[in-house]
């Protein structure tokens, strides 16, 4: 076999983002492109760090192709072992189990998460690294200085590996192994809950649940687990069989693209009892009630404060961890039991370092991400289980779980907008001219709502000390109320302004308002200040969370 050594030029805009490099289907069509990137990963790795790897994706527009080309890559450059998820998939949280499981060096995942595929939707690469979780910022950035001096990659030619059937191969000196994409998930899950109580959950024929996989990665996760290990019926599982195109959809468990699950849970008669939704690459998760939605904010609180009772987590919880934006729902229940609530900027690669060095047990994103140092990525369907484990133990409707939480710790009022794809100019003058009243802010007042601080969040990584800063725009009231504002950084197209907003009720006060009535006065302040609606031409947010 020959290894064929192939010349290029740089690509200026392969800068990895919050959570790997994510590009419109067509650039990553584009001859070279994905090749210089997996060739910058490949060259920013040490020989000893290059020796195997699991490669896999979340079925989206061109994930085959992509898996082809990689593996062409991988065994041009010498690795020893790969691992590739059957059919070409993989969902992130398994890639992280299989990394961990297997001992390999790190793992790339094709994925652009939640944002739509197909011809005109979205492609990406994500590394992870040996602890199962997202490369480090020091590494994406020294892919990307890479990247802009790359002058060759090597690849080695021949017939595609066939993808659809378990298998070994062994091609140049590399060994080939095309796995089970689920079963080495579903064991782990099966370690971590109770699975027996939640089969009689199931058979006592007195609860059912929906789980939306939305076309996209969880479906075969959703069947092995959900139907064939715990008992719930087939008809369980909505949108089951992944698409290249997600069926057209947008594969965001949210209140807004996961509309066909929102619709059945809020039906008035017959509705299950538990509504779930995951993302694309299967790391997000969606948690609904008999019409009722739990913030992954206060899902996360909940889960820090029953995870006791669960068999994987019996010993506790050692400390938690929430990216900045999140509530401050979890902080209440690390008070109360004595434990730190670290407070991460955006992005899972934060939780990393915390995760290892055992100083926290248990994190989440408001982003509907949530997970355990089981793996080292948010885990959408974990996240599923906790809650049906939890269910079974409590033997209560989600609703009345999170009402008795807000009853003892109090209520965090709680919503996030977005304003996608508006002009990038608009959204960095809004954001500079944020970043220039901070300093006017403290002690300003707006009815109860007076300023305590106001700043733009920088993190010291407490295990290797390094400093990220420009984290976002924080506002902080006296009375715990917050106002967040920062740009999104996984948007393909224009940019996305996210505001986020948040009150703070204790036990005795209002617990059952409207979220977005009750925090109204908050959504007007960051109007007077930098004038939202106008400059980016919207009359309301695109995504209200
Ligand atoms: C978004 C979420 C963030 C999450 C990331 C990857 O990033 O806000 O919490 O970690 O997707 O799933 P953003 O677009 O805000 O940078
Ligand atoms: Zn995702």
């Amino acid at each position: 076999m020959t290894i064929n050594t192939i010349t290029t030029s740089p690509f200026p805009d392969q800068k990895p983002g919050t959570s790997g490099l994510r590009k419109q289907v067509k650039v990553f069509q584009a001859p070279h492109y994905l090749a210089n990137f997996i060739q910058s990963i490949f060259d920013s790795l040490t020989s000893a760090e290059k020796t195997t790897l699991v490669i896999g994706g979340d079925g989206r527009y061109y994930n085959r192709e992509a898996i082809q080309v990689i593996l062409r890559i991988a065994i041009a450059n010498g690795y020893k072992h790969v691992y590739i998820g059957q059919h070409g998939l993989l969902s992130t949280p398994a890639v992280s189990v299989i990394i961990r499981k297997y001992k390999l060096n790190g793992g790339i995942i094709l994925s652009a998460s939640h944002n739509p595929g197909g011809p005109d939707g979205d492609f990406g690469v994500k590394y992870n690294v040996s602890n199962g979780g997202p490369a480090p910022e020091t590494f994406t950035n020294k892919v990307f200085e890479h990247t802009k001096t790359i002058a060759r990659y090597l690849i080695v030619e021949g017939d595609d590996i066939p993808l659809d059937d378990a298998g070994e191969y062994e091609i140049a000196g590399t060994r080939i192994t095309v796995i089970d994409s689920v079963s080495d998930y579903a064991d782990l899950m099966e370690h971590l809950f109770d699975f027996d109580k939640i089969h009689s959950m199931f058979n006592s024929g007195l609860f059912s649940m929906a789980f939306d996989a939305m076309h996209a990665v969880t479906g075969p996760y959703a069947r092995e687990i959900l139907v064939k290990r715990l008992g719930a019926t087939e008809e369980s599982i909505m949108n089951g069989t992944p698409l290249p195109d997600f069926g057209k959809g947008h594969p965001d468990p949210n209140l807004v693209y996961a509309a066909d699950l929102v619709a059945l849970m809020n039906q008035k008669l017959q509705s299950p009892d538990l509504g779930a939704a995951s993302d694309g690459d299967g790391d997000r998760n969606m948690i609904l009630g008999r019409q009722f939605f739990v913030t992954p904010s206060d899902s996360l609180a909940v889960m820090a404060a029953n995870a006791h009772l669960l068999p994987g987590y019996r010993h506790g919880v050692c400390g938690i961890a929430r990216s900045m934006p999140t509530s401050m729902a979890a902080d209440h229940v690390a008070r109360r039991m004595g434990i730190k609530c670290y407070e991460t900027p955006t992005g899972w690669k934060f939780f990393g370092n915390l995760l290892d060095a055992g100083l926290i047990n248990l994190c989440g994103e408001e982003s509907f991400g949530t997970g355990s140092d089981h793996i080292r990525e948010k885990d959408g369907l974990w996240a599923v289980l906790f809650w049906l484990n939890l269910i079974a133990e409590k033997k209560q409707s989600v609703a009345n779980i999170v009402h008795q939480h807000w009853q003892g710790f109090g209520r965090n009022y709680y919503s996030r907008h977005d304003y996608e794809n508006i002009d990038m100019t608009a959204a960095q003058a809004m954001l500079s001219d944020i970043q220039t009243l901070l300093p006017t802010l403290s002690g300003r007042a707006w009815g109860d709502n007076l300023v305590m601080a106001a700043d733009n969040f920088s993190y010291r990584d407490p295990v290797d000390g390094s400093l990220s800063e420009n984290q976002g725009i924080r506002i902080l009231f006296e009375n715990e109320s917050r106002i967040i504002v920062r740009m999104s950084g996984t948007g393909t197209q224009g940019a996305t302004l996210r505001l986020y907003f948040e009150q703070y009720q204790p036990p005795a006060g209002q617990l059952d308002a409207d979220t977005q009535t009750w925090l109204a006065p908050l959504f007007a302040i960051v109007e007077e200040l930098i004038q939202v609606k106008q400059r980016s031409g919207r009359s309301a947010p695109d995504v209200i969370t």
